[in-house]
């Protein structure tokens, strides 16, 4: 059942609730009220035909004083006075007023009671003529209860159609918010995070609105980064694909091509007896051996430069520095890493960090120095620290993955990055604070994986 009928049914349940309770109030109002008015009519009627009997007279016209008292009570609207003759027949009766709107049958008989009446006998002298009899008809009272319930039901089941009314029309202003936010979400579930619902309505689900325009945003931005990151994964690749192969072509092949010339030579040397020249054949067969060697480490190192953490971020460090030193000969490194054990997470984002900020610098800086820190502060942070005096960030500069990456890793360690510029003049200067654990040992790698 939707919300809006839900709510209007529980309320329309309390209302029906306190429609019959309000019935069972007047019910019972209504039956001590008649039970009163009742017995003070008849006890009134009882005092007044005992008093009109005293003062009767007999004589002629005795029959007509009593016939008087009768009819004294014509018009009234509770108490019946009767002459009964000795053999029950009534000989005259007063004329009781009938309610204009009698009350259904029902409830006469809920709310009528026991019947009152009283027998009054005559004079002596009358005595065997007749008898007088006084009964309460309730009729016109419960008439009364009749016209007082009618009233109220009409009262309160005009308050019920008006509050249910007024509900009905503020639920569904309320609501219709609501039936946008669910259309919103029901295309954020298909993979549309451009929906959006406005922000208007009541305070509480303003609050839901603008959390949920919040979270659409956030999906459509990491969705964005997403396809941003996919397109720079391939292109990276790509990069690293062709720059392995000029490397491997530049730095490998050569000195396959020699080794091979003088591997080839060694033979026809042999024969000619040439034995010095086979040795520095040989010597220059070495040499190219350990300069593949040096250049296939240096690459390897590039294809897995988290081999290196394994040994501590200060040997990482030293590989990546030489990495970039036997690229880029005129750039000054300075570093002043910790050399301790750090939680293996937070060693490896501190080293990426290192690694992009240091890329950074090299490709978009142009620096002459490069700075690499990674240091405990008293505060229980590891501090990490990527300067350099290049051309520092272009205002208009493009927008890539590195920095967000960096943003990405930091945060998952609750840490807090900045980029300032650098003291005391150009460059650019990169902090990242990373909480350590409190625990110390927690600090200490096991020795096993430290050796590994
Ligand atoms: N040390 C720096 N000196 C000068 N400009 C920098 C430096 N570091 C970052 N930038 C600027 O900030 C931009 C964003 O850097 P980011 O690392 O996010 O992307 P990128 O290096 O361009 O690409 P990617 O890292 O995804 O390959 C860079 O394009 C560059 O303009
Ligand atoms: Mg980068």
């Amino acid at each position: 059942m939707p919300l809006r009928r839900r709510l209007l049914v529980l309320v329309a349940l309390v209302l029906a609730l306190c429609l019959v309770g309000g019935g069972a109030l007047t019910y019972w109002y209504g039956l001590r009220k008649v039970d009163l008015e009742m017995s003070s009519a008849i006890e009134v009627a009882r005092s007044a035909v005992g008093e009109a009997l005293l003062s009767v007279t007999s004589g002629t016209d005795s029959s007509a004083q009593v016939q008087r008292i009768v009819s004294s009570f014509d018009g009234d609207r509770h108490v019946l006075a009767r002459l009964l003759a000795p053999d029950g027949k009534v000989i005259s009766a007063s004329h009781l007023e009938r309610p204009t709107d009698p009350p259904p049958e029902w409830l006469y008989r809920l709310l009528a009671g026991e019947p009152r009446s009283a027998a009054f006998e005559l004079p002596a002298g009358l005595k065997k003529f007749a008898t007088i009899e006084i009964s309460a008809d309730p009729h016109n009272e419960v008439g009364e209860v009749w016209e007082d319930l009618k009233l109220k039901f009409l009262i309160v089941v005009s308050f019920c159609a008006v509050v249910l009314t007024l509900i009905y029309a503020t639920l569904g202003r309320a609501l219709r918010p609501l039936e946008q936010l669910s259309v919103a979400l029901k295309r954020v579930g298909d993979g549309d995070y451009t929906a959006h619902v406005s922000e208007d309505g009541p305070e509480d689900l303003k609050v839901i609105y603008q959390a949920f325009n919040r979270m659409a945003l956030q999906l459509q931005t990491a969705e964005q980064q997403n396809q941003r990151l996919n397109e720079q994964l391939s292109t990276v690749q790509e990069e690293e694909r062709s720059e392995i192969s000029r490397d491997l072509h530049d730095d490998i092949g050569p000195f396959l091509f020699a080794a091979d010339v003088d591997a080839q030579a060694i033979p026809l040397l042999i024969s000619r007896s040439e034995s010095d020249e086979v040795v520095e054949r040989s010597k220059a067969i070495r040499q190219s051996v350990q300069h593949m060697q040096v250049h296939l480490r240096a690459i390897l190192s590039r294809l897995r430069p988290a081999l290196f953490i394994d040994q501590g971020l200060a040997i990482a460090i030293e590989h990546l520095v030489a990495f970039w030193k036997a690229r880029r000969p005129n750039i000054v490194f300075t570093t002043d890493i910790e050399d301790a054990r750090f939680p293996t997470g937070i060693e490896e984002v501190a080293f990426r960090i290192l690694q992009e900020g240091a890329s950074n610098a090299v490709r978009h800086g142009r620096p002459a120095a490069i700075g690499l820190a990674a240091r405990q502060t008293s505060d229980g942070l590891l501090r990490v620290v990527v300067s350099d005096d290049g051309s520092g960030i272009a205002a208009e500069g493009t927008r890539g993955f590195g920095l967000a990456g960096m943003k990405e890793r930091v945060a998952s360690l609750n840490g807090r990055l900045h980029i300032a510029d650098r003291e005391g003049g150009k460059g650019v200067m990169l902090i990242v604070e990373i909480p350590l654990p409190k625990n110390k040992k927690e600090n200490q790698q096991p020795l096993a994986t430290s050796a590994a």
